[in-house]
């Protein structure tokens, strides 16, 4: 029989891309979730492997349908992203973290449902503790030499800096090899069919970053291609 086998610029590459919000459970039925859709990290998915890659989605919540012809881990918390991404880049030579990954969890899950209670009005007050940074910890802890290492990040200009300089202050401290920067400033990323990104990577000497690459206004499926070209280069 014929086999067919993979042509394009990722061929025999092995990406692993992360999608989607975490949900930090608070009771049975309760989570702390986030506006994620999921849409650009499933469109860097479907074209990493319509490019010929051997695709891994870990997918979180997501809004859309999970792409065919790519493995698929489904993942709730940040704790089950981290241990399948852990799993997962061993055998990798791409990680494109597009996950948005909760940075706080309820720190105790109730094991029944919270109830209101009969006699009062009152109501409880969340303890929140941190989740693991797991592209920080994957970036820092390095699993294998060959292992290139995407992050994305979603940054508004503030007072202590503009959206540009709050991105290389992101880029550093992940310690990354690429980190695909969105400027949210304006509201529609999350759910939205479009995107438009700069793609930095460290300069050298530890100098300012490099800008790989920057977008138009785009479909995310074109935001993906740029993101890959990048990939391809570095
Ligand atoms: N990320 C992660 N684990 C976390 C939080 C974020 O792996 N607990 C990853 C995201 O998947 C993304 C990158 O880190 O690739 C940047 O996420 P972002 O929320 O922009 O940055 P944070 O480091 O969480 O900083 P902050 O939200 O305070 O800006
Ligand atoms: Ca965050």
């Amino acid at each position: 029989s014929l086999t067919s086998v993979p042509t394009g610029d990722l061929a025999g590459r092995r990406v692993v891309v992360s999608a989607g919000g975490t949900r930090e459970p608070l009771d049975p039925v309760r989570f702390l979730g986030n506006a994620s859709s999921g849409r650009q990290g499933i469109a860097v998915a479907e074209a990493a492997r319509d490019r010929g890659a051997d695709v891994h989605l870990l997918a979180a919540h997501v809004e859309v349908p999970l792409p065919d012809g790519v493995r698929t881990t489904r993942v709730g918390t940040a704790a089950e992203l981290h241990a399948a991404v852990l799993d997962a880049v061993a055998a990798a030579d791409v990680l494109v973290m597009a996950a948005a990954v909760a940075d706080f969890r309820p720190d105790a899950v109730a094991t029944t449902k919270i109830k209101k209670s009969a006699d009062d009005d009152g109501a409880p007050v969340l303890r929140l503790v941190r989740t693991v940074d797991v592209l920080g910890a994957v970036s820092h802890a390095r699993p294998h030499p060959g292992l290139l290492v995407v992050g994305f990040a979603a940054e508004t200009g503030d007072e202590t800096g503009d959206v540009r300089s709050h991105a290389e202050r992101k880029l550093r401290a992940k310690g990354c090899d690429l980190l695909v920067v969105n400027d949210v400033s304006g509201g529609a990323v999350f759910g939205s069919e479009d995107n438009r990104v700069v793609v930095l990577a460290p300069g050298p000497d530890d100098g300012p970053a490099v800008e790989v690459a920057a977008t138009g206004t785009l479909a995310k499926r074109a935001v993906a291609e740029a993101v890959l070209d990048a990939v391809v280069h570095t």
